[in-house]
């Protein structure tokens, strides 16, 4: 695990769209994990300024994200899907038929999460895989739990997800109780990852994931077991670090 403490969160974020970017200018059809959430907007803003600056090409690039709200299909603007779209794709050149996400609305929720590590199997793995991190250590949302999942499945949101993620629902909007998620072993799998957490409330999981022991209680810390993991943090996520 190769830690990188910055400044700041513009810098972190900097540093991973460089690694992201690298990864697509190394290998054009790179398989690239995404996330969701605050943490990745400025690193999608950034991927998408040097795709309009012509330093990198995504039309070979194939997409599978992390997770999805069980109920919301991706008009829902609460949907992970819309807010890739929104926030990405709709901005870059990746065919949309190359972008893959949960499907939330699935009848079968087993079958949709068997197919769809099936399915980053059948594209060779994820050649990298962007990560933020839960303020209860979650990555996914692969909660805090007795043992490490394995593979993608639908998971009960723990009370702190709910109550941390409730800004992303307008006022009255109900908010799902379960997602579909990789599971940790889906992303174990993935040849390098990338993950950035900023701000002090995450200090406490970066502690956790970078010196405690590995431990399902503090799930990122299954990452130290990972051969190319790097940490991007800003100052105040890294404030609890002793090493
Ligand atoms: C999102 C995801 C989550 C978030 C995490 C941090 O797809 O899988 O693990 O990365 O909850 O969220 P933010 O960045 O909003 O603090």
């Amino acid at each position: 695990m190769n830690v990188c403490v910055y400044p700041n969160g513009d810098l972190a974020s900097a540093a991973a769209a460089m690694l992201i970017a690298g990864q697509v200018i190394d290998k054009p059809g790179s398989v690239l994990g995404l996330a969701t959430g605050s943490t990745p907007l400025p690193i999608y803003r950034e991927l998408i300024a040097m795709w309009h600056r012509g330093v990198i090409d995504f039309k070979n690039v194939t997409t599978y994200n992390l997770d999805e709200y069980v109920g919301l299909g991706p008009d829902h603007p609460c949907s992970y899907r819309r807010f890739m779209q929104e926030n990405l794709f709709s901005h870059i050149n990746v065919p949309q038929d190359s972008i893959h996400i949960p499907n939330g609305l699935a009848q079968d929720l087993d079958a949709e999460c068997a197919a769809y590590d099936a399915a980053i199997a059948a594209a060779g793995q994820l050649d990298l895989q962007l990560l933020g991190l839960g303020a209860n250590g979650h990555i996914g949302f692969n909660e805090p739990a007795a043992v490490f999942t394995t593979h993608s499945y639908c998971v009960k949101l723990s009370a702190q997800t709910l109550r941390d993620n409730r800004r992303f629902f307008e006022d009255g909007a109900s908010m799902p109780s379960h997602a579909l998620t990789m599971g940790i072993a889906s992303i174990m799998q993935a040849k390098r990852i990338v993950l950035v957490a900023t701000g002090g409330n995450k200090a406490a999981a970066v502690r956790a994931m970078v010196e405690g022991p590995v431990d399902p209680m503090a799930p990122a810390s299954i990452l130290q077991m990972h051969r190319h993991a790097t940490i991007l943090l800003d100052a105040d996520a890294a404030s609890l670090l002793s090493r």
